[in-house]
């Protein structure tokens, strides 16, 4: 018997290939292990979006040395695998398989390779027209499943690694996307969220041609879903259609995740976002103008080459302008190949801090107004699981928030959807009561 454990680091679209890669092993007849320890075949799908997530892998290949990693293979996916290539087999000599993303309808094959005792087997070329299906995938959660539409990004972000990491786009036929929503419909999964790089660049490559507006709608009448999300949208390419298709469906969820990334035009050019401060408020008001209450989140990096005091300015006032109801917000972060690296004003790492304190400390005091503003409103829920620290169950809700509630019965509520009364409000989540 085979033994495998894999570690996932990165994003949502990392989390489900690894479900994916799962799979697969499980097709070949490997067992899963809770620990590296146990394994033959310890995988780390990895992430490089930004430094400290490239670190986190060569950290965990450090534990595996020759000594305690002896009889046991290692593989390097993902995004670091894509990135680094052979380089990986220098500074990890034990690491056998190194393989990207875009290459994982090989691994059946790759995996063949490396039990048959190969050493520094790749799947690096990124020329492909495929997107990763498999007949088999391991999801880790029961009700919520991840579903991809298109995989890729053909955007050029000065900043970003994922060009070079999950090549070019690559859409998946409308009929297959849908095909899939309905059995995980059938199995019995509540929620099903649609994922991208750039999810709403999506282009039906069968005859019927259907934009990411389309297909979402299609995906919404979904008979027994209750909830269909997806991630993640590029401004440039997020049209009033989508708006139009949430609000005339209860099941897509009034949430909409729409990277600004800088408040000032400025930046955005220099970061070669195609499109301007202006350009983004206006898909706020779309999104603000919907029948709908549809909450938004958005990501930011502060402290970009050449941001000025001034810049960093207009995307606090963007914060006020905009009213986000979750940020997530990072320090710029210098990458391999990208064309960030060139520009000049690269700013040092405690002025970073300092802005990106300041962001937060000022988004901090919107969600507190925000979320006050919901108390006394009932909510769905979909439970996601216990507490057992603070003995309440964990609910989402459809605007994403997470929503904490008691409940008499011990009777397990994960995975229902049930009506809960907002009492409390924090920053990051609710308290409410069961109704
Ligand atoms: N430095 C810092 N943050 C980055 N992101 C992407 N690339 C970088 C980088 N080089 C952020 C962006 C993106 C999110 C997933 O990660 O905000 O939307
Ligand atoms: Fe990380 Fe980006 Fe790769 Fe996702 S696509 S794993 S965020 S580098």
């Amino acid at each position: 018997m085979k033994r495998f454990y894999i570690e996932t680091f990165g994003c949502q679209m990392n989390v489900h290939d690894s479900e994916k890669v799962v799979g697969t092993l499980l097709a070949r007849g490997y067992q899963p292990v809770d620990s590296a320890a146990e394994a033959d075949l310890v995988l780390y799908n990895t992430c490089s979006i930004r430094d400290k997530a490239e670190q986190k892998v060569f950290s965990r290949l450090q534990q595996f040395k020759r000594e305690n990693g002896q009889g046991k293979l290692f593989g390097v996916l993902g995004c670091v695998a894509q990135q680094e290539g052979e380089r990986i087999f220098e500074r990890a000599p034990h690491v056998s398989l190194v393989c990207g993303s875009a290459s994982y309808n090989r691994l059946p094959e790759l995996l063949r390779e490396v039990e048959n005792g190969g050493r520094r087997v790749t799947g690096l070329s990124l020329e492909t027209e495929e997107t990763f299906e498999t007949p088999v995938t391991r999801r880790d959660n029961p009700h919520r499943a991840y579903l991809t539409v298109i995989e890729g990004c053909d955007k050029s972000c000065a900043y970003c690694v994922v060009p070079f990491t999950r090549g070019h786009e690559r859409s998946r036929a409308s009929e297959s996307v849908l095909a899939e929503a309905r059995e995980l419909a059938q199995a019995g999964y509540s929620e099903i969220q649609l994922l991208g790089q750039n999810v709403n660049s999506y282009r039906d490559p069968s005859p019927a041609g259907w934009d990411f507006a389309a297909l979402l709608d299609a995906a919404g009448r979904t008979p027994g879903l209750r909830r269909v999300r997806f991630t993640t949208s590029h401004p440039r390419d997020f049209s009033p259609r989508i708006v139009d298709a949430i609000d005339r469906n209860p099941v897509l969820c009034n949430h909409v995740h729409l990277p600004v990334q800088s408040g000032s035009t400025r930046v955005l050019e220099r970061m070669r976002r195609q499109y301007t401060r202006e350009d983004y408020l206006e898909r706020v008001a779309w999104i603000k103008g919907s029948r709908r209450d549809i909450a938004l989140s958005t990501d930011i990096i502060v402290g970009f080459p050449g941001e000025t005091e001034s810049d960093f300015g207009e995307t606090l006032s963007l914060l006020d302008e905009a009213g986000f109801d979750s940020v997530f917000s990072f320090k710029y972060s210098a990458r391999p190949n990208t064309p960030a690296l060139a520009l000049s004003g690269h700013i040092p790492d405690p002025e970073k801090g300092r802005r990106l304190a300041i962001l937060q400390e000022r988004q901090r005091a919107i969600q507190i107004r925000r979320n006050a503003a919901l108390i006394g409103r009932v909510e769905e829920v979909l439970v996601e699981g216990f507490n057992a620290a603070t003995g309440q169950w964990i609910g989402r809700t459809a605007q994403n928030r997470i929503l904490n509630f008691a409940a008499r019965d011990g009777a397990t509520l994960a995975g229902a959807c049930l009506p809960v009364r907002v009492t409390r409000a924090g920053p990051n989540s609710l308290v409410g009561d069961l109704i």
